[in-house]
C-alpha cells in the first residue's frame, strides 16, 4: 500500500457528496487518491488548490492518503512489475485460452523466466487452472502442436466453451484452435434449415457440433482420421445431446467418401495447406449448387491465381474469399466460398 504526503481540502461532511460534484466539475479533484476522513470532516485530495476554500469553506491541510490501486489485468502489466524493465519489449501480450489451459508462446530470450510467466498469468486469471507453452509448430498428419505444461495441474484435458456448445479436447493427441471460433459460428449462420452438410478433416468435431447446434432441422457427417479425435468427437457429440444429427466416421476422407451414398448440401474442409487437392473427393458427393467453404492458408498474392487454378480445373464457381484470420507476414487464412456447377 503506497500512502503521499497530498495537499487536500478538509470539509465538513454534511454537503459532502456536493462538494465532490463541484470538484470533479472544476477538475480540482485527484482521484489517483483515496478520499479521507477524519472526525466529522471529509478530507478531498486535490490536483489544484488555488480558489478552493473561497468557494467552498473549510480548509487546505497536508495529509498522508492511500493511493489507488489500479487491479492488474494485463499480463504485460504484471510482468513489468516482476521482471527486469529491459525485457518488456519481448514480454507475451496475449495467450489462447482453451477451456481452462492457457496456452503461451514464450519468446525467445525469455526462456528463462517461463516459469514466473506462467505463474503470473495464471494468478491474474482465476479462470485458468493449467498454464503451458506450445511446440512451435503443428506437425505430423494429425496436425498435433503439443504442450508442454509450465504451471498448475499437470494435465492436457479441458472443456472448451464456445458458440453455446462444449468442446472436450486434449491438446496432445488432437488438432484444436479456438482462434476458428469466429469462423465455425460465421459458417453455421450460412446454414440453410434442412441441409445435410459433411464437413471432411473434421477434428474433435467443431465445426459439425456448433453448426447443427445452431441449426436444429441439419444433419451433419464429420470425417477425421486420428483415432483420438474421432473418439472425442463422439464424446462431444453426446455431451452436445446431438447424438441423432451429429454422425462420426472414422478413417481417410479418401476412403471413406466414395462410400458415401448421399449428396451433400454444404461441404466445410478445414485442412491448412493441401484442401485442394481433395476438392475431387468433395465433388463426388456434390450436387448442381452444393457450397463448399475450403480453407487454404497463402500469401495476399497467390489468391487471384489460386481462384483462377481451382475454376479451371474443376465444376465450381468461386463467389467469395473470405479472410478468415491472420497467419503470418501478408500470410492470410481464407476462406474460399464455392458453389459446384
Ligand atoms: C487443421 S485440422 C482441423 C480439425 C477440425 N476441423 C477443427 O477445426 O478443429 C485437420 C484435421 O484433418 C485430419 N486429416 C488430415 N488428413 C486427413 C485425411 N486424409 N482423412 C481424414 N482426416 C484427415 C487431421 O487428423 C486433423 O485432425
Amino acid at each position: 500500500m503506497t500512502t503521499n504526503m497530498v495537499k487536500v481540502l478538509k470539509i465538513s461532511k454534511v454537503g459532502g457528496e456536493k462538494v465532490r460534484k463541484k470538484l470533479i466539475e472544476m477538475d480540482a479533484l485527484d482521484n489517483s487518491y483515496v478520499l479521507g476522513k477524519t472526525g466529522n470532516f471529509l478530507l478531498f485530495p486535490l490536483k489544484k488548490s488555488r480558489g478552493i476554500v473561497k468557494e467552498f469553506g473549510g480548509k487546505i491541510v497536508d495529509r498522508n492518503l492511500r493511493k489507488v490501486s489500479k487491479p492488474v489485468t494485463g499480463l504485460k502489466e504484471a510482468l513489468g512489475k516482476i521482471l527486469p524493465s529491459s525485457l518488456a519489449g519481448k514480454f507475451p501480450r496475449s495467450f489462447d485460452q482453451i477451456g481452462d489451459i492457457a496456452v503461451l508462446e514464450i519468446p525467445r530470450g525469455l526462456g528463462k523466466y517461463e516459469k514466473v510467466i506462467a505463474r503470473t498469468l495464471g494468478r491474474i486469471n482465476p479462470r485458468i487452472n493449467v498454464v503451458a507453452k506450445r511446440a512451435e509448430k503443428y506437425s505430423g498428419k494429425y496436425r498435433i502442436r503439443p504442450i508442454t505444461v509450465l504451471d498448475g495441474e499437470n494435465r492436457s484435458e479441458t472443456i472448451h466453451r464456445e458458440a453455446g456448445v462444449r468442446l472436450k479436447v486434449d491438446l496432445n493427441t488432437v488438432y484444436f484452435s479456438p482462434r476458428l471460433g469466429k469462423e465455425r459460428l460465421r459458417i453455421s449462420k450460412l446454414v440453410g434449415k434442412k441441409e445435410k452438410v459433411l464437413v471432411m478433416f473434421s477434428g474433435i468435431a467443431p465445426y459439425g457440433i456448433v453448426i447443427a447446434k445452431k441449426n436444429p432441422g441439419v444433419e451433419v457427417w464429420n470425417v477425421e482420421w486420428n483415432p483420438h479425435a474421432v473418439e472425442l468427437a463422439e464424446e462431444n457429440i453426446k455431451l452436445n445431446k446431438l447424438g441423432k444429427r451429429v454422425h462420426s466416421l472414422s478413417g481417410d476422407v479418401r476412403k471413406v467418401i466414395p462410400k458415401l451414398k448421399k449428396k451433400f448440401d454444404r461441404i466445410v474442409m478445414v485442412l491448412p495447406f493441401d484442401n485442394a487437392e481433395f476438392l475431387v473427393d468433395a465433388l463426388m458427393v456434390s450436387k448442381k449448387g452444393t457450397i463448399i467453404h475450403m480453407y487454404s492458408i497463402l500469401n495476399e498474392s497467390e489468391v487471384d491465381k489460386f481462384k483462377v487454378k481451382l475454376e479451371k480445373r474443376h465444376s465450381l464457381k468461386v463467389f467469395d474469399v473470405v479472410k478468415a484470420g491472420a497467419y503470418g507476414p501478408k500470410m492470410w487464412r481464407y476462406c474460399f466460398e464455392m458453389q459446384s456447377t
